[in-house]
């Protein structure tokens, strides 16, 4: 294997608290040492100079769509997108066709993930027998197999019986896993189309309240208090469900939580469009929420930034509004938006940013090798990236099969230059080695 000398970057490694210029050589997968001026005798030399070197990014919620819809996403596809992302690690959500409920499918998944190599796939196995929301799933079996599930999640859609959700979170408590929900209160979202506020009065779209959520999560946390069961919270979109996620840490509640980038920089104006590419559940909230998610994720409240990338095939999202499926893309423009729209602004210092979107995900889960810290003797699983660099979002170039990026046109800033996966070039000067 070869040994790398990444020399003169900004090494920003939240977990062992780094952040200053430091080369980092790897050797055979492996990072061997960190400091100034190290010897690059026998290695090859990648001039870092003006870049920042970081932990490979984890994303702890998306859709690869395979099994059963290859035509919006693979995993190849995915994971290149991911990898371009500056991603080591990504967490598939469970609905697929059919859904990762057992032991073969989320053997598959992964076993999948390790053949395309480009980045570390860890899938998340169902809550219930085909998120049918009627009997809990064999977690036990998955948690044993060979893909070694530790969060299970019915994603896409929530888990409506509190009944269920309190065994699930108390059974996973034997061998230490993760309930990840997708708070929804189905009886109140029936035919929503968007967020209920003022625009969605306005163009006559039925309405997706924010208290459907924030019900959820208010139950979810009490059910975390209950059993003592480790509880993720998917995709928090609103002010009041991170002031429940606030309030419950500061009681001592074993939760974490996420938030995508579209929830922090979009808002349901982008609904006057009637683009549908704006469409995804929970559904893009007010100028208030997106102010909440965003001090959420400076304070910590919110651990992590997900993308929930929920690739859609063009014939199924370029329809009108009310027909389209819910999601968007997030893999490829997760780093920059969070660049572009939180650090630049100055709401999360850089840090704090490259914290949310490495180690922090990371310790919701169990997801050995990533995270950092960039110490010797861990995985080199690294993302080096130009923090300056500009440039506009084209929907036509990007690696993943689907095109539903909101942000198609949107000029951000920071590009991902390498990412490296146990040392070995997953991208390379911003292209896929495969
Ligand atoms: O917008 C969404 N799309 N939200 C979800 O929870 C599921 C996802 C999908 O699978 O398309």
């Amino acid at each position: 294997m070869t040994r790398l000398l990444l020399q003169g970057g900004r090494l920003v490694d939240p977990a062992s608290r780094h952040d200053g210029v430091a080369d980092v050589l790897v050797d055979d997968g492996r990072v061997a040492e960190v400091g100034p001026g190290l010897d690059g005798t026998g290695a090859e030399v990648v001039d870092c100079g003006g870049l920042v070197v970081c932990p490979g990014l984890v994303d702890l919620h998306v859709h690869l769509r395979e099994p059963g819809r290859e035509d919006a996403e693979t995993i190849e596809t995915g994971s290149r997108a991911a990898a371009l992302g500056g991603y080591t690690a990504v967490c598939p959500m469970p609905n697929t066709d059919p859904v990762a409920d057992n032991a073969g499918v989320v053997e598959m998944v992964a076993a999948r993930g390790r053949e395309v190599g480009l980045v570390d796939v860890f899938p998340v196995g169902a809550v219930t027998l085909g998120q049918r929301g009627a009997e809990l799933a064999e977690l036990g079996a998955m948690a044993r197999s060979a893909a070694r599930v530790d969060c299970f999640s019915d994603d896409g859609l929530p888990i409506r019986e509190a009944r269920l959700l309190r065994l699930a979170l108390e059974y996973t408590r034997a061998f230490d896993a993760v309930i990840a929900d997708h708070a929804q209160d189905a009886s109140l979202t029936d035919g929503a189309q968007m967020h209920e506020g003022e625009v969605s009065a306005m163009l006559g779209l039925a309405g997706w309240p924010a208290a459907a959520e924030e019900m959820v999560v208010a139950r979810d946390l009490l059910l975390a208090e209950l059993t003592g069961g480790r509880l993720h919270l998917c995709h928090v979109s609103t002010g009041g469900a991170v002031e429940l996620v606030r309030a419950a840490k500061a009681r001592g509640v074993r939760v974490t939580a996420e938030a995508a980038p579209h929830h922090f920089a979009l808002t349901d104006e982008a609904a006057r469009s009637y683009d549908p590419v704006f469409k995804v559940n929970p559904p893009l909230r007010e100028k208030a929420d997106v102010e909440a998610v965003r001090q959420g994720l400076a304070d910590g409240t919110l651990d992590a930034i997900a993308t929930d990338h929920a690739p859609h095939a063009r014939e199924d999202k370029e329809v009108e509004w009310a027909a389209a499926p819910p999601g968007m893309l997030g893999l490829e423009t997760a780093l920059a938006v969070t660049l572009t729209e939180l650090v630049e602004p100055g709401y999360l210092d850089l840090v704090t940013a490259v914290e949310r979107l490495t180690a922090g995900p990371a310790r919701c889960r169990r997801l050995p090798g990533h995270g950092g810290p960039v110490a010797p003797g861990a995985a080199a699983n690294l993302a080096v990236f130009d923090p300056a660099a500009a440039w506009t979002v084209d929907r036509a170039r990007l690696a993943s099969r689907a095109r539903n990026t909101p942000f198609h046109g949107r000029e951000l800033r920071g590009r991902v230059v390498h990412t490296l996966l146990r040392g070995a070039f997953a991208v390379r000067d911003g292209r896929a080695t495969r």
